[in-house]
């Protein structure tokens, strides 16, 4: 077996950008910048463009094809200057523009193959008021320099580590780790091999400061921002990914494999998945439209989506062990609820009034006296009536069809979600899927039906 410092070698060699790499990024960046500050110049617009985030940290993964350009205000007048700044730019340029307005507005584009997010913020110090949400990215880079002096190669383990093992990225579809987080770890612990040996130790709740920070944080982690004591950088940490990653880092450390920073990229076998599947009792919901919104808010509103149904199929009486969500971020998304079973207990106890409430007591037993749908009862349980009765519907279609006649927007499926749904989506059992299983969705699929992280053998 390899030793560690082997094994950090090898995958240095494969995840750090190259020399040449590292020229082309910063030359596109650049030109980008030269040519904003030009139009800034000739709109009056007092400000500057500036290249934040990984790449001037050091800490970016090859392959790497997204460049972060700040265009820091001098003075906050108002909000809106925000959106002078982006107006300003679609005047005076070609580049073809995709608006993200998800929290704080800024425009992406793609120039030479790099995806480059243009974010206008206002010129912060430390310890301002924060005026939007972006301001204390340039902040950030001064705090690091300096601080990051010979670990970047550690902050890219951790990145690779962290992709590999499905939690790296602050955004709403993945609830993990951001760039910036995973450098304030690096640079607390003073290197990779040392963070793991930490955070195999990590409990309930773990709090990392740089000063003397005394807010209370309501989240797993907490690692106050050292240039804004009022934010936990960690606060996007879901926790199960926080969990997923302590008992990564447990498993990395009795074992330092190479599979860690390794994408397992054997295809999958579509047949074994679909025997798979008729295994286990699998009820999908596929949900096809023209054109997503910005991932952070698709996701947002398909995350509450598949907790609503899931809630709902519990309260028909399914046992719903597991849920997941699947998007290609454009065309297609898919939820999918493994099952007890596809078929649902055939009766179903159903309470009435307190047997103090004469007039409802009186309704309720002249509807379910003789009635042909109880099983059993009215008795009285607790103080109340109640009456055992078959359901209407078994089968889980049914169910699902009845929730979603609406599109589930009584139920609490996101507005957004319902009129997809109302517009186009199909219920399908089983193997019924074979079909969609393209796109990405069988490798997710295939893992949540594994249900097991690689690192567990
Ligand atoms: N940032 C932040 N909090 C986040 C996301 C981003 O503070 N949840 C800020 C940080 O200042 C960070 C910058 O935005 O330096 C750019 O972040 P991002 O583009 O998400 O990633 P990088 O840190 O650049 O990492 P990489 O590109 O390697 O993924």
């Amino acid at each position: 077996m390899s030793v560690w410092p082997e094994i950090r070698k090898s995958v240095l060699e494969r995840i750090k950008p190259t020399r040449a790499e590292e020229i082309t990024l910063k030359e596109v960046g650049g030109q980008v910048v030269d040519k904003i500050n030009a139009i800034l110049k000739k709109s009056g617009i007092q400000g500057v463009a500036e290249i934040h985030g990984s790449v001037p940290h050091g800490t970016w993964v090859t392959g790497q094809m997204d460049l972060d350009i700040f265009v820091v205000l001098d003075t906050y007048r108002e909000r809106g200057q925000l959106n002078e700044v982006l107006d300003a730019l679609r005047e005076h340029t070609d580049w073809e523009f995709t608006e993200a307005w998800a929290e704080h507005p800024y425009l992406q584009t793609e120039i030479g193959g790099y995806n480059l997010d243009i974010v206008p913020c206002f010129r912060a110090r430390i310890g301002d008021r924060i005026r939007s949400a972006t301001d204390r990215s340039p902040l950030h880079t001064v705090w690091l320099k300096g601080r990051l002096n010979g670990l970047g190669d550690d902050v890219r383990l951790l990145k690779q580590f962290l992709k590999v093992t499905g939690i790296y990225g602050a955004e709403i579809k993945i609830g993990g780790f951001s760039g910036y987080l995973c450098e304030l770890l690096i640079i607390k612990h003073g290197s990779f091999m040392e963070l793991m040996e930490s955070a195999s130790n990590w409990g309930d709740k773990e709090v990392l400061r740089f000063k003397d920070e005394t807010r209370e944080f309501n989240d797993p982690l907490v690692v106050y921002d050292p240039v804004d004591s009022l934010r936990n950088v960690a606060s996007a940490l879901r926790e199960e990914p926080y969990r997923r990653f302590i008992s990564a880092a447990r498993a990395f450390k009795e074992s330092p494999i190479e599979r860690f920073f390794t994408f397992d990229e054997t295809p999958v076998d579509t047949d074994e998945l679909l025997e798979r599947i008729g295994e286990s009792s699998l009820v999908f919901v596929i949900i096809e439209e023209n054109k997503a919104e910005v991932p952070d808010t698709l996701w947002g509103q398909l995350r509450r989506s598949v907790g609503a149904i899931e809630k709902q199929l519990a309260l028909k009486g399914f046992d719903v062990i597991r849920s997941t969500v699947w998007s290609n971020e454009e065309t297609r998304h898919v939820l999918a609820y493994m099952l007890g079973s596809i078929n649902r207990t055939e009766t179903d106890k159903h309470f009435g009034p307190p047997v103090g409430m004469e007039k409802d007591v009186e309704r309720f037993l002249g509807i379910y006296t003789d009635n042909p749908r109880v099983v059993s009862g009215p008795e009285i349980e607790d103080g109340r009536w109640f009456v055992v009765l078959y359901r209407h519907h078994t089968h889980v279609t049914d169910t699902m069809d009845e929730l979603l006649s609406d599109g589930g927007a009584r139920i609490g499926v996101s507005r957004r979600t319902a009129v997809r749904i109302l517009q186009h989506h199909r219920v399908i059992v089983g193997e019924g899927i074979g079909p969609y299983l393209n796109g990405g969705f069988e490798r997710h699929l295939a893992e949540f039906i594994r249900g097991r992280p690689f690192w567990v053998e």
